[in-house]
């Protein structure tokens, strides 16, 4: 299968069609996405809340992205892998940033890194892709921010905040980014900022005006417990299946049933 590259993700754009992107942490679901033939992998980090239990993405480390990664690299053969990158990586300075962008590519393999921030971002982003590292931006609700926002909240409903969006997509375009993602925003404005740029808009959370689409794959599994935001769509509830299969496991052990004679080694 031709491997996925950035080129192709610029040409989905020019040629209108839409571009997918699942988040992926391990090794086994990014083998069986990259099989369906989703074309971006994206090792967020939201790994933080989704797969090490922690409450958001800030406790999340280099060293966790780089593992992440990595796995999910070695499960991939199509797909574009981008990898994001945690709080703190980046924010205190550029070097900081082409650091830290220079070890998710060298020592993890990923393809891309991922930057939360539109205006305030754009020196970090420029740094990292003059050293030819293309960098995915990330506005709207950034999660990295969650103090600043007060909580998880759809960014851009006024009318200023609108702007700033607008102005941050345009921004971070500026600074050479090659995507950005629109996460929790009006249709509208996702819409929009989709026009008015040229580079593809990734959305979630973000309506069907942005050139493509992303969700945290546990949220599509049905696999991350009972919240769910609206913008989700669960296409299986695998919390009741593994429920199940491990139930009926339990029983097999207490009653004797498992391990029967064609599990024995002889
Ligand atoms: O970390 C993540 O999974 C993300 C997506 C929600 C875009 O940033």
């Amino acid at each position: 299968m031709k491997k996925f590259s950035i080129l192709d993700i610029q040409r989905l754009k020019h040629e209108g069609r839409k571009i997918t992107m699942l988040t992926a942490y391990d090794v086994q679901i990014a083998r069986i996405l990259d099989s369906c033939g989703v074309d971006m992998l994206l090792v967020g980090d939201s790994l933080g809340n989704v797969v090490l239990g922690f409450e958001n993405t800030l406790p999340v480390s280099m060293d966790d992205m780089v593992r992440h990664t990595q796995a999910v690299v070695r499960g991939r053969t199509r797909a574009f892998v981008v990898a994001d990158m945690p709080f703190m990586s980046y924010q205190a300075s550029c070097e900081d940033a082409l650091r830290n962008a220079g070890r998710l590519v060298k020592e993890a393999g990923a393809e891309a890194v991922k930057v939360e921030g539109g205006v305030n971002a754009a020196p970090a982003i420029r740094a990292i892709a003059q050293a030819d590292i293309p960098v995915m931006a990330h506005i709207g609700l950034t999660p990295q921010s969650v103090h600043r926002m007060g909580g998880f909240r759809v960014q851009g409903r006024e009318e200023q905040q609108r702007q700033k969006l607008v102005a941050d997509a345009m921004a971070v375009e500026e600074a050479g980014a090659f995507s950005v993602v629109l996460e929790c925003m009006p249709a509208d404005l996702a819409a929009e900022i989709t026009q008015r740029i040229a580079i593809p808009t990734i959305g979630i959370g973000a309506g069907p005006g942005c050139d493509g689409q992303v969700l945290v794959i546990n949220d599509v599994l049905g696999l991350s417990g009972p919240f769910r935001p609206k913008f989700v769509k669960q296409y299986v509830q695998l919390e009741d299946i593994i429920g199940k299969a491990a139930g009926e496991y339990i029983n097999e052990v207490r009653s004797g049933i498992f391990p029967g004679d064609e599990h024995i080694m002889k």
